[in-house]
């Protein structure tokens, strides 16, 4: 069977990751659990280090700022923190869980269009690179938190360029019809009076047009707007030293028409964006998020029941949309296999959870091999967004998550318990 995972593959007829049969994680740790393969995060990491090294025009460093919004999870940020990557945060929230894991305050950019006064001033304490300024009001608030702590905010200006990323609606954010970053012409009158500004350091400008970007053309054109602006900004008197082009490299998910651009050639269109505008000393930012971790991971789950209806089969997991709400918010697409290998017939299957919701699925209408209650199934591409947008609906603890790595497993969060789901609450 053709995985469209570099992560996992089948080895005598089991799945394994990191030469683990995932049969031993379920049997050591239950289901649903996620698991992670490290090597896998490295090797991540490296295409996209190296396809941005394509993009370099001169500048003196480039930072790749893990969006950890994709996954949290401390040990994967640790992995990524020892390898040089940096962190893109949306919260305070994020910005401790990055600083905890060990990803240096200099690497970290604060982006997102609602920041509040307590999350501004513990990013102004904690030194971190960048705030990424998304409106009018919130400078003003920046300006504000900075000059109580009588310190200087570094900030960069998020622009939204109004490109079309040609991607799924909820995941497409560099249209002026989305509520991310500032205008361009917006921006641009800002920045006299920022320059003046004692209580601002203008460092750099950003963008982040979308995810799962198909082309390279919309990275390209919006390489070049944001370019063109930071010169702009550079003759307004602004010191600009980094332009962040944002996330959007791609994963494979498996169900793609054609495949998608490899990382080298984001990285050629980046340099071909910079060249457009004449942008040649540049330190750049990106932002990648599920490219770095989303296919390292899969939500290893067990079947709980197998019936026939309604003309079709249902196949009820132990996982549910409580640990991966993709398919049910954007009926995303992931692989699915039974982790022992079958040549088994298949059916049209929906695969589901038992939450009671008609949403709760992972796949609907699948020609999917016969499987039995207690066989383990495996769903691939899910170390992106997965864990980080899980709940606990249906009061569900949170699922385990363990990290693989040559040949051994380890546990990186414990399995949620039934304390853990009221946690907090008072009688
Ligand atoms: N930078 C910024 C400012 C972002 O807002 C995002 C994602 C990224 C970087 C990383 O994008 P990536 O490289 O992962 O595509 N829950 C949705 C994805 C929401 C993405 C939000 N922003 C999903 O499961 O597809």
């Amino acid at each position: 069977m053709t995985l469209p995972s570099k992560a996992f593959a089948y080895e005598a007829g089991t799945l394994t990751a990191s030469g683990v049969d995932l049969r031993t994680v379920a049997d050591a740790h239950g289901t649903p659990t996620w698991v992670y393969a490290a090597e896998r995060v490295d090797a991540a990491y490296r295409s996209i280090e190296a396809a941005m090294k394509r993009a370099e025009r001169g500048g003196t460093e480039t930072l790749i700022a893990y969006a950890i919004k994709a996954n949290g999870n401390l040990a994967l940020l640790k992995r990524l923190a020892s390898l040089g990557c940096g962190a893109d945060i949306v919260s305070g929230g994020e910005l401790l869980r990055a600083l905890k894991a060990g990803v240096p305050a200099s690497k970290i950019v604060y982006s997102g269009v609602g920041k509040s006064r307590p999350e501004l001033k513990l990013a102004l304490e904690s030194e971190i690179r960048a705030v990424h300024v998304e409106s009018e009001s919130e400078l003003k608030l920046l300006g504000e938190v900075a000059a109580d702590l009588g310190r200087k905010a570094t900030i960069a200006l998020r622009v939204n360029p109004n490109v079309d990323a040609e991607t799924h609606p909820y995941i497409a954010t560099g249209l002026h019809s989305t509520k991310f970053g500032l205008e361009i012409d917006v921006a641009r009158e800002l920045v006299p009076a920022i320059v003046k500004d004692e209580r601002f350091h203008l460092d750099g400008v950003s963008c982040h047009i979308g995810s799962q970007l198909g082309t390279v053309e919309p990275l390209r054109e919006a390489v070049t707007l944001l370019a063109r602006f930071a010169l702009e900004c550079r003759e307004l008197g602004a010191p600009i030293r980094s332009l962040d082009v944002g996330g959007g490299w791609p994963l494979t998910y498996g169900n793609e028409k054609a495949p998608y651009p490899s990382d080298a050639a984001f990285g050629d269109a980046i340099g071909e964006g910079l060249d457009e505008a004449g942008a040649n000393d540049f330190d750049l930012i990106t932002e990648p998020g599920r490219s770095l971790v989303g296919d390292a991971g899969a939500l290893l789950t067990r079947v709980l029941t197998v019936k026939d209806q309604g003309g079709k089969r249902f196949v009820i997991l132990d996982g549910a949309m409580t640990e991966l709400i993709r398919p049910a918010l954007y009926q995303a697409y992931h692989a699915i296999v039974p982790v022992v290998a079958t040549d088994a017939e298949t059916h049209d299957t929906d695969l589901v959870g038992p939450v009671c919701e008609s949403g709760d699925f992972f796949a609907r209408g699948r020609a999917f091999p016969s499987v039995s209650e207690g066989d383990l199934v495996a769903i691939l591409g899910a170390g992106a967004y997965g864990r980080e947008m899980a709940s606990t609906y249906n009061a569900r603890p949170r699922a385990a998550e363990v990290l693989v790595e040559a040949g051994e497993t380890r546990l990186v969060r414990e399995r949620g318990d039934a304390e853990s789901l009221w946690a907090g609450e008072r009688l």
